[in-house]
């Protein structure tokens, strides 16, 4: 399964594509230099500045990497400016309407839709894949019982490799069972460590379930009360993955490039991307936002109050803004309807959700969001949904890993596979002191 696409993935490098014959004339120091320009399949267009230093002596210099891009890809295409967002060229809407997210996942991962085999075994791997070691059980008892689950899931994660060594040449076989394990455990990891932390007893995967009734069933359920499957919850979980199964060189993922570049053990190069998405500018805002919200609930601040406050920098909008997205983040609008359909649907209101609408109309009437491109993101609904199954608010980040995992492992698998690969390595320019001698602490003022 996969190999003709992962012989395609490793003839079609993605750092051969066709050159334009264009080039960017580049005056420096009184000599003119031609930098090739390559354009993307979606008209993207870029200067190559890989001979820029070798050629000139000059390096560029790009604060958060805004303008730079650090590879070619195959896997995902966002226009930012027009709110596009595409998996292997298929737009997000139609995957979150028609697609789950093991199929997408597939789809991620090997260039194409899975056919109906090719799916069941991808299923099949996975849930034979979901077990995590015996003797890792050990590590859930030795946490506090507050620790932060993103704290738990790195550390586990990370402790993959020493129970499920990798070997130094990752054939095709090899290479699919990694990301088999990582799709699967990650998942159990993040439902033994939510039990741990409550004091019930921990509820194994079956193979009998799909991945997400697994991981709610491995969540919810308990021996003594029981746990009927929401099919709506059900939906609204799996889309919730599958919008977060990948969005190109966002700071984990290029965590895991860079990580992945000096060919590290897989499951620690993955313990550095979930650790770059813990941060709350990055994947740990879906839970910023939600405790924003019930801030302003709990403390009477009107949302025209805590508005006024972002404006003036005292506060941030978290869900709000992004390094990319000059407009509506796709995947915020389809969040925004799955929780207008779940909190409808269970006939319930959330107060929370009723703030973020209001938080949302107050902002993009106001030219100070609108002037600096501050639309809603992804993380600014997501919550809400997860509030709604019975998350815990501290879970959300991990939801947000266990969703992401195909995004990171395609990237790294990519990368891998590009016979142009090399170890990343950044320059810098220097602003320190020039030379100076070192002085004996006896002759030190
Ligand atoms: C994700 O990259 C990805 O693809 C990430 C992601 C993925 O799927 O992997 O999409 C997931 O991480 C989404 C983003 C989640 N983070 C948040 O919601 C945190 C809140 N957002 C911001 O911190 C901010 O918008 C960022 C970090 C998302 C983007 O930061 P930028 O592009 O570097 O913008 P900036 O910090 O330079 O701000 C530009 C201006 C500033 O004001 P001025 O200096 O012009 O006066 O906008 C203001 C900022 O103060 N601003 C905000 C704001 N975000 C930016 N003001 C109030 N509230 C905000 N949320």
């Amino acid at each position: 399964m996969g190999v003709a696409t992962l012989q395609e993935a490793r003839t079609a490098s993605t750092a051969e594509r066709p050159r334009t014959g264009q080039t960017a004339r580049l005056v420096l120091d009184g000599k003119t230099y031609e930098l090739p320009i390559v354009v993307g399949t979606e008209n993207e267009k870029a200067i190559d500045t890989s001979q820029l230093r070798a050629e000139t002596g000059y390096i560029t210099l790009d604060n958060g990497f805004g303008n730079t891009g650090a590879c070619q890809s195959r896997i995902t295409f966002i226009d930012g400016e027009k709110g596009i967002l595409r998996y292997r060229g298929i737009p997000i809407e139609e995957l979150a309407e028609k697609s789950t997210f093991t199929e997408t996942a597939h789809l991620i991962m090997y260039g194409e839709l899975p056919t109906k085999t090719q799916l069941e075994r991808f299923s099949k791997r996975l849930n034979c894949s979901s077990l995590i070691h015996e003797d890792m059980l050990h590590f859930f008892t030795g946490f506090p019982k507050d620790a932060h689950p993103m704290a738990i899931l790195t550390t586990v994660v990370a402790s993959l490799s020493a129970f499920y060594p990798v070997p130094e040449q990752l054939d095709e076989p090899a290479e699919e069972q990694v990301i088999a394990n990582l799709m699967s455990q990650i998942r159990t990891i993040a439902a033994f460590s939510y039990k741990k932390s409550i004091g019930e007893p921990i509820v194994y995967p079956s193979n009998k379930l799909r991945f997400v009734e697994n991981f709610l069933t491995m969540m919810f359920s308990s021996p003594v009360k029981d746990y009927h499957l929401d099919p709506d919850i059900v939906r609204a979980v799996d889309v919730f993955f599958l919008l977060h199964a990948d969005h190109e060189q966002n700071c984990s993922t290029s965590t895991v490039r860079l990580a992945g570049s000096s060919l590290g053990n897989i499951y620690a190069v993955v313990s550095a991307g979930i650790c770059a998405l813990w941060g709350k500018l990055h994947g740990g805002a879906n839970q910023e936002v939600v405790n924003m919200l019930q801030y302003i609930r709990r403390n009477g601040c009107s949302p025209e109050e805590f508005v006024a406050r972002a404006k003036d920098k005292k506060e941030r909008l978290m869900g709000f803004g992004h390094r990319v997205y000059r407009t509506f983040d796709p995947r915020a609008r389809i969040i925004k309807q799955i929780c207008h359909k779940l909190l409808n649907k269970r006939g319930v209101s959330d107060p929370c959700f009723d703030i973020a609408l209001k938080l949302e109309e107050i902002a993009l009437k106001d030219d100070y969001f609108l002037s600096r491109h501050l639309y809603p993101n992804v993380d600014f609904y997501s919550g809400l949904i997860l509030k709604a199954a019975g998350f815990p608010t501290n879970m959300f980040t991990v939801l947000f890993a266990i969703g992401r995992m195909p995004g990171w492992l395609a990237q790294w698998r990519e990368m891998h596979h590009d016979p142009g690969f090399k170890i990343a390595r950044p320059r810098q320019i220097y602003q320190g002191p020039t030379l100076r001698h070192y002085v004996p602490v006896s002759e030190r003022v």
